[in-house]
């Protein structure tokens, strides 16, 4: 269950929590033409809280909008001061911030252009995504019997809402079978990602990850981790890789804005390296926290601070 809070921003105002509801012919929920973004604050060792990489995530979350040919009521500006609005208000500290746009009610059938374009910004407490101890431990995967889209029947470069039905049919299946998460392939038979998260393999001290014009979303965890591997010295390659080259793998991790930075230990049946997290991963992953928990100060240009008195 989601923890309620006071607030959720919908169509330019505040309104209240369980006033924040939809007509039954809301276009988006017959159809999955919608986009969301997720994003995280966190709670700084100085007091201060920080939103990551906030200007970025409304950016992909526009993108979307415009892959989709949605016109955006809103532009970037009033997006990000409206996503630090809804913290404040709901005085969030630290949480889980997910911004929604959905076609609302009026015509049905697929064609509905005049249908009103109705933005949402709601926010919550949420921790490990992928379990607890997930981020110690590492978890167990596995290969999905589902592909990922196909980049020319699903635009991938969009964060779409009914693009995740996908992803759910792949979660379900891993789930069932004892699994943390899927991994998928593309419809070319290549590693491409996991359900919400960007995968990394590493093999003699070198990172390897589907490269951005592959059936992937551009993450914006995946970019970061691309440029701290790149300052912290690691060799990294953005290219495809099969599924038996990443059971060959030293190490393994999932990283996204839900999941973090996430080893992988065993994939398959098969245990990667030893079956534990592996040193970079280690290293890459308490970079990661260091820079969000801002005991490093070396990305200040993607948080944007708020304070909770
Ligand atoms: C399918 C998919 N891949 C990758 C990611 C990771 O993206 P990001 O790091 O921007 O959260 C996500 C999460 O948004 C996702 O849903």
């Amino acid at each position: 269950m989601v923890d309620k809070v006071a607030k959720i921003w919908m169509d330019g105002k505040l309104i209240n929590w369980d006033d924040a509801n939809v007509h039954i012919l809301t276009h988006t929920l017959h159809y999955g033409l919608g986009a969301f973004e997720g994003i995280r604050s966190y709670k700084r060792e100085d007091g201060s809280s920080a939103i990551f990489r906030l200007e970025e995530h409304m950016i992909r979350f526009l993108d979307s909008m415009k892959i989709m040919r949605v016109k955006s009521p809103f532009d970037l500006n009033t997006l990000c001061r409206a996503t630090v609005e809804t913290l404040v208000v709901n005085g969030l500290a630290e949480g889980y911030i997910r911004p929604l746009v959905f076609i609302g009610d009026g015509a049905m059938g697929l064609y509905a252009p005049n249908n009103p374009i109705r933005v949402a910004i709601i926010v919550w407490k949420w921790g490990a995504y992928l379990g607890a101890g997930a981020l110690e431990k590492g978890i167990r995967a596995g290969v999905s019997s589902f592909n990922r889209h196909h980049v020319n029947s699903s635009m991938v470069k969009g964060k779409i809402c009914g693009h995740y039905v996908n992803s759910i049919q792949a979660k379900y299946e891993a789930k069932d079978a004892g699994l943390d998460e899927a991994i998928m392939l593309d419809t070319a038979g290549y590693v491409s990602e996991a359900t919400g998260e960007n995968i990394f393999i590493i093999r003699n001290g070198k990172l390897k990850t589907p490269q951005f014009g592959s059936a992937i979303l551009g993450g914006i965890t995946r970019e970061t981790i691309l440029e701290m591997a790149r300052t912290m010295g690691y060799e990294i390659e953005e290219s495809r890789f099969t599924r038996d080259e990443m059971w060959l793998a030293d190490e393994v991790f999932m990283c996204g804005t839900a999941a973090e930075v996430t080893p992988v230990i065993e994939i398959d049946g098969r245990p990667i390296g030893d079956g534990k997290p592996g040193p970079i991963t280690k290293a890459i992953q308490s970079r990661y926290f260091d820079m969000l928990r801002g005991r490093v100060r070396d990305y200040e240009e993607w948080m944007t601070t708020y304070t909770i008195e």
